[in-house]
């Protein structure tokens, strides 16, 4: 699996009937391990995806304000770099709506412009397209899928002589451990041709008090996202979990400048989860880790991009939420 894969399946079909053999295999694997591990993308189900849009909402969650803040103060310097007609593809953009503030610049300068919109989630698609439909001008394409198949799809379709420009938004790029960011910007890069740029959206370290606010916030909705992810193992691996007994836990690592996010057992407990043909036993205590969120310095943002041969074209940052977007050409 490369790492465009493996950041790529979210969100999956709520309530679906049949056994999903990578989650029962996963869940298994990570559940025997020691510590105790779920994958984040399995937090994405109906109810995770809409957590996670409620989570952006939030007064303690930085992340989607100063991203749409730079969309909207940088717009037409990111639109400077577009072709005529311009070309967008955007990695997992949910609903489509930061993309929307770039189309709605575009529309109002009349430039045309074909927009690539490439996610596992056929629902996020068809909110994203009616969203960036508004303006005839600008012509929408879904692509169902990974990440990897879906840029293969849009790159097959990109017009010679004509670049394009691809978003990774949302400091999405911080779920995935260092090394597999590392991979995951070398298979964009492969995939792109010379012209062609990358917008990368990365959160960046603030003090920790902030982080632990934006993680753990006071009205519990991140807590509900993580222990969510439970309630989907009980209905979709027909396990028992007793939600209560797990309390949604997060940690600052500073040294590898991370928000970690756990589950911590508040019993001594053994849970089945016939859906995967195992029990799992917990000491009162034990943690299940769900997710690591990094943060970044301005420069680690282009060191690691340049690792993948990207070359650094411009960074803009928000100082209020400590939030970066930063434009490189494809190798
Ligand atoms: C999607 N991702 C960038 C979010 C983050 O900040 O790591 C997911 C999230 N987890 C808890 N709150 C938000």
């Amino acid at each position: 699996m490369t790492a465009l894969e493996a950041v790529s399946d979210r969100p999956a079909a709520a309530g679906q009937a049949t056994r999903d053999e990578a989650l029962a295999r996963d869940v298994v694997e990570g559940l025997t391990r020691s510590p105790k591990r779920l994958a984040a993308k399995y937090l994405y189900d109906a109810l995770g995806s809409h957590l996670f849009e409620a989570i952006c909402e939030l007064p303690w969650y930085p992340i989607t304000r100063g991203e749409r803040a730079l969309l909207t103060r940088e717009r037409d310097a990111i639109l400077a770099r577009l072709d005529d007609p311009a070309t967008l593809v955007e990695l997992g953009g949910g609903n489509g709506e930061k993309l929307a503030i770039l189309t709605a610049g575009l529309a109002a300068q009349d430039r045309a412009a074909t927009v690539h919109l490439i996610d596992i989630s056929e629902t996020a698609l068809a909110r994203a397209g009616r969203t960036l439909a508004r303006h005839s001008s600008i012509a929408v394409r879904g692509h169902r899928g990974s990440y990897a198949d879906g840029l293969r799809a849009a790159v097959a379709e990109l017009q010679p002589g004509r670049s394009a420009m691809v978003l990774f938004l949302g400091s999405n790029i911080g779920n995935l451990a260092p090394s597999e960011a590392d991979r995951f910007l070398a298979d964009v890069g492969a995939a792109l041709r010379p012209g062609d740029s990358l917008l990368l959206g990365t959160d960046l370290v603030k003090p920790e008090q902030e982080l632990m606010l934006a993680y753990d916030d006071p009205l519990g909705v991140t807590a509900a996202f993580n222990r969510n992810l439970l309630v989907r193992l009980n209905r979709e691996l027909d396990a028992d979990f007793e939600i209560e007994q797990f309390a949604h836990r997060v940690v600052w690592n500073a040294q590898e400048s991370r928000v970690e996010s756990y589950l911590v057992s508040q019993a001594e407990q053994t849970v089945c989860l016939p859906g995967a043909d195992h029990c799992i036993r917990f000491a009162e205590g034990e943690t299940i880790w769900t997710e690591s969120s990094h943060k970044y310095r301005p420069d680690d943002v282009v060191d690691m991009a340049a690792r993948a041969g990207f070359a650094y074209g411009a960074q803009w940052i928000e100082p209020a939420a400590a939030f970066a977007l930063t434009l490189f050409d494809a190798p």
